[in-house]
């Protein structure tokens, strides 16, 4: 299982850090949707879905916290602790956020707007879909 992270071109300068993100360059889509989250509890674990048709790039733009990727054969931890760094995830990963930092603010570009029908929330139902796709 590949894990792929994207490190942006920092313009860096005596001011300090700038990243720029456009569509179809640095992020390999079109950018449909930004979600941030910020103030996330101690303790807490979010995100158990997939996603079907859904591409995005995970970066923790302040603090860290750890994403767990499953493909439903492999699990990884990835820790994203730098601003200038993107988690790739796409269709049929298994996700889940924690050991989020106080100050921690994950931002998540997004391929599609929105879409309750295109989560995947029951893991029994993701290794079954993933099973059918690889069929
Ligand atoms: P939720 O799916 O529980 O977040 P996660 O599984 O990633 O921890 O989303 C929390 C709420 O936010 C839920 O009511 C749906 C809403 N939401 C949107 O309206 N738009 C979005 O793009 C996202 C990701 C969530």
């Amino acid at each position: 299982m590949d894990i792929v992270m994207i490190s942006f071109q920092k313009h860096g300068d005596d001011r300090g850090q700038l990243v720029a993100l456009e569509e179809n360059k640095e992020v390999p889509f079109n950018i449909k949707r930004v979600y941030y989250m910020y103030d996330t509890g101690e303790g807490v674990h979010r995100g158990f879905h997939a996603h079907k048709n859904l591409q995005q790039i995970l970066i923790c733009v302040h603090g860290s916290c750890k994403i767990r990727l499953d493909n439903g054969k492999e699990k990884k931890v990835v820790v994203l602790d730098k601003p200038y760094e993107g988690l790739y995830v796409s269709n049929n990963m298994w996700r889940e956020m924690y050991d989020f930092s106080k100050d921690a603010v994950l931002m998540v570009l997004a391929s599609q707007l929105y879409d309750e029908n295109d989560y995947i929330r029951d893991y029994d139902e993701f290794l079954r879909f993933v099973k059918r796709e690889e069929d």
